[in-house]
């Protein structure tokens, strides 16, 4: 039931997509430059709202766009309308609905649909991870160096020690190819599907991060914060790796010997 629920609240949100995709809609600013919000961030969400609430009106939502509709509830739906905003603005079809669903604090199940791509990843706790209905595994490689990794960039940028930038450079100056997608929980689902070994980001919210870090986690890979510290959904930074690059990753991220 969960999981159909689940379905029919991303496929709401994705004909929205659809619908505006290349066509014309407003646009309007948050905080920050070039942090946009369109019609379609608006028509997404109230499409995923109205589905979660016509089948589980007690249950507890947190949305980019309209932060928290509370209630007392053990399920809480974590969703984002469209990430990738910037792409879906400019034509560019690398963006998805991504939503999560926590159940006393951990997440249970995760989707992201791409409806550009018709791609449908997956997961349930315990139950691994799908594409499109296909289990789908985390790659193999073992060396950093030879990895092809992924990372987004915060709209403000953060100007501290190991900034976005100063790991960027540490990695594209040992010529580790590093990309930019502009969606976070495609990002994801592409290092749980084994196109890319790892990612990692500084700045991310719960909505880009809930369902696609239990689908990187259901693929068999492993996600922490950048202690390598077990993750939260509540704080920014993460790493999500197959598992076997992620101690190295850590290191370059904090600037440290292996061993350290
Ligand atoms: C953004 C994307 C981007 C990431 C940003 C997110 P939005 O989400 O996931 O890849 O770098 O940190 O805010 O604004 O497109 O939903
Ligand atoms: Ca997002
Ligand atoms: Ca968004």
């Amino acid at each position: 039931m969960l999981q159909t629920v689940l379905h029919e609240a991303v496929m709401a949100g994705a004909q929205e997509i659809k619908r505006f995709f290349n066509q014309t809609f407003t646009i309007s600013n948050k905080e920050g430059r070039n942090n946009l919000v369109t019609e379609a961030d608006h028509a997404s969400e109230k499409a995923i709202i109205a589905v979660i609430q016509k089948n589980y009106p007690d249950h507890f939502i947190l949305t980019e766009e309209s932060g928290e509709l509370p209630q007392n509830s053990d399920y809480k739906w974590i969703v984002d309308p469209i990430d990738g905003t910037i792409n879906f603005a400019h034509g560019i079809p690398i963006n998805c609905v991504s939503i999560g669903i926590e159940y006393k604090g951990n997440v249970i199940m995760g989707m992201v649909y791409n409806p550009h791509m018709n791609e449908l990843f997956f997961a349930e706790k315990g139950k691994g991870a799908t594409l499109n209905g296909q289990p789908i595994q985390v790659s193999k490689e073992t060396d950093a160096m030879k990895s092809c990794l992924v990372t987004g960039f915060p709209y403000i940028y953060l100007n501290i020690e190991n900034s976005p930038l100063q790991v960027f450079e540490r990695f594209i100056s040992q010529g580790v190819p590093v990309r930019r997608l502009g969606a976070a929980a495609i990002d994801l689902c592409w290092v749980a599907a084994g196109r890319f070994d790892g990612f990692y980001e500084h700045k991310l919210e719960a909505w880009d991060s809930a369902a696609g870090y239990l689908i990187v986690e259901e693929a068999g890979g492993k996600v922490t914060d950048f202690t390598g510290g077990k993750f939260s959904v509540y704080q920014h930074r993460i790493l999500a790796t197959n598992g076997l690059i992620h101690d190295q990753m850590l290191s370059i991220i904090n600037n440290t010997s292996p061993s350290a």
